[in-house]
């Protein structure tokens, strides 16, 4: 009786375990946007200028500390595609795919601790699929069809 009982434990942890490393498909609406909205929206939001807007007036903005917009999927998937490619990527990577071995300078607002900024980029980086900080001269066909993105 003590063996069953203790099998039936040892199977459902396993089970347990093992449905929470699986874990489901990282998606925009489940888990990239209450990210961004806690920790990107206030330089990326509604206020800030469209990108070719942001890029005619880079200086003003940076100055008024406004990225450019970003709060949509649709928004925030043109700057892995297109046509801003992989500037999601260059710009949330810690420093171990970048040139210099630098974080971007977008990683630090992940998360006010270490930990947190990793999980964070974890989540962006399931989500890309294909983590590339290539740019659009760069990136090969195959490579962007890697490319998941989830909504
Ligand atoms: C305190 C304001 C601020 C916060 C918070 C912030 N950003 Fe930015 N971001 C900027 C500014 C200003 C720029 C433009 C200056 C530059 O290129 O560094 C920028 C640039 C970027 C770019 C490059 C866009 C381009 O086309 O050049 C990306 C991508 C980006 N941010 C993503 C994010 C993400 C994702 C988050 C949240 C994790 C975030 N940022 C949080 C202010 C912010």
């Amino acid at each position: 009786m003590r063996n069953t009982t203790l099998t039936v434990f040892v199977l459902a942890s396993i089970f347990a375990l093992s449905s929470i490393s699986w874990s489901e498909e990282i998606t925009y609406r489940k888990h990239i946007k209450p990210v961004f909205d806690s920790k990107c929206i206030g330089c990326h939001g509604p206020q800030s200028p469209e990108l070719p807007e942001f890029e005619k007036d880079k200086k003003k903005y940076k100055e008024m500390s406004k990225g450019p917009r970003m709060d949509s999927y649709t928004y925030l998937t043109s700057f892995v595609g297109w046509p801003d490619t992989g500037a999601i990527m260059r710009r949330l990577d810690d420093g171990k795919n970048t040139k210099d071995g630098k974080p971007g300078n977008m990683y630090q607002h992940l998360g006010s601790t270490e930990e947190e900024r990793q999980q964070n980029l974890k989540l962006f980086k399931d989500w890309v699929g294909n983590w590339t900080l290539k740019k659009w001269k760069e990136i090969t066909k195959e490579e962007l069809d890697a490319i998941k993105v989830k909504y």
